[in-house]
């Protein structure tokens, strides 16, 4: 699979996707594992299933449905992203980035970013939000970055900082919302993955020991494509699971998808009180 992605490869997709919509989207968002029932919520909705669009990397995962959808939410015109594409499943970390990429070049400027995670901080419980105020990037301290390969000059620097990877003023937003809606919002560090396999306990207590909240298989890559092109990043995981510190009790991708259930309808309040006070 190719580890490189051209700006005319990109601008092809963005193409193909301005072809069959008449709205021009300000706000992507990406929606995680057993979390896509939001994108119901979309206003003059435009459904263009991942497969049709050439180039496009389609989600192999169950709960990921692959569908692109640009309308309104909130009045907010929006590219909601339903199913995400992994490394795990075998794509480059250009490709995994692709989604956001495009997006760019359609004119978001802010990406809202969810996942299923893992909680690894104790006073997590599965069915908790929890707003992301930074990551670690365990995939790329590994070696691997969505920017790999000839910089994109006219996207972004070959070096471009980190250091605010999610957005200050949206993370205040979120918290404001959250509080008006009620909505218990837990706030940590989100570590990135390679997967598929889950962690070992070992690997939990160490995640853990470097400062770890909420861990999952997702996210980084996008939130690093994202910011290389200047986008505003706010990032919310859905605890789906306890993780499994001790080793007493075992983690399934139906845990996952089940929990999505009850943390679809918080998602969407947050999601839709954030984008009508943007
Ligand atoms: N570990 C890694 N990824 C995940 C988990 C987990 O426990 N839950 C959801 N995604």
């Amino acid at each position: 699979m190719s580890d490189t992605i051209s700006l005319e490869q990109i601008d092809q997709i963005a193409s193909q996707i301005r072809s069959r919509t008449k709205h021009q989207p300000a706000v992507g968002i990406i929606l995680g594992s057993g979390l896509g029932e939001l994108a119901s919520a979309v206003e003059d909705a435009d459904v263009i299933p991942a497969g049709e669009v050439n180039g496009w990397p389609v989600s192999t995962v169950k709960g990921h449905q692959g569908r692109l959808i640009l309308g309104n939410l909130e009045s907010q015109p929006v590219f909601v992203l339903q199913g995400r594409v992994h490394y795990y499943e075998g794509y480059s970390m250009a490709q995994v980035g692709l989604p956001v990429r495009v997006m760019q070049r359609l004119g978001i400027q802010t990406l809202i970013v969810t996942n299923a995670a893992g909680a690894v901080n104790p006073e997590f419980e599965p069915g908790d939000l929890m707003l992301i105020t930074d990551h670690l990037n365990l995939i790329g301290l590994g070696g691997l970055s969505p920017l790999r390969g000839p910089n994109l000059d006219e996207l972004g620097p070959r070096f471009p900082d980190m250091s605010r990877a999610y957005d200050r003023e949206l993370m205040a937003l979120a918290r404001r919302c959250a509080a008006e809606e009620n909505i218990l919002l837990r706030e940590g560090v989100y570590a990135g993955l390679a997967g598929p396999a889950f962690e070992t306990p070992a690997d939990l207590r160490f995640l853990r020991l470097i400062g770890t909240d909420a861990v999952g298989m997702s996210t980084v890559p996008e939130v690093t494509v994202a910011r290389h092109g200047g986008t505003r990043v706010l990032g919310i995981s859905g605890i789906s699971n306890k993780a499994n510190l001790d080793g007493e009790t075992v983690t399934t991708h139906e845990e996952v998808l089940e929990a999505g259930r009850i943390l679809v309808p918080k998602l969407t309040k947050l999601v839709r009180a954030v984008l009508r006070s943007m």
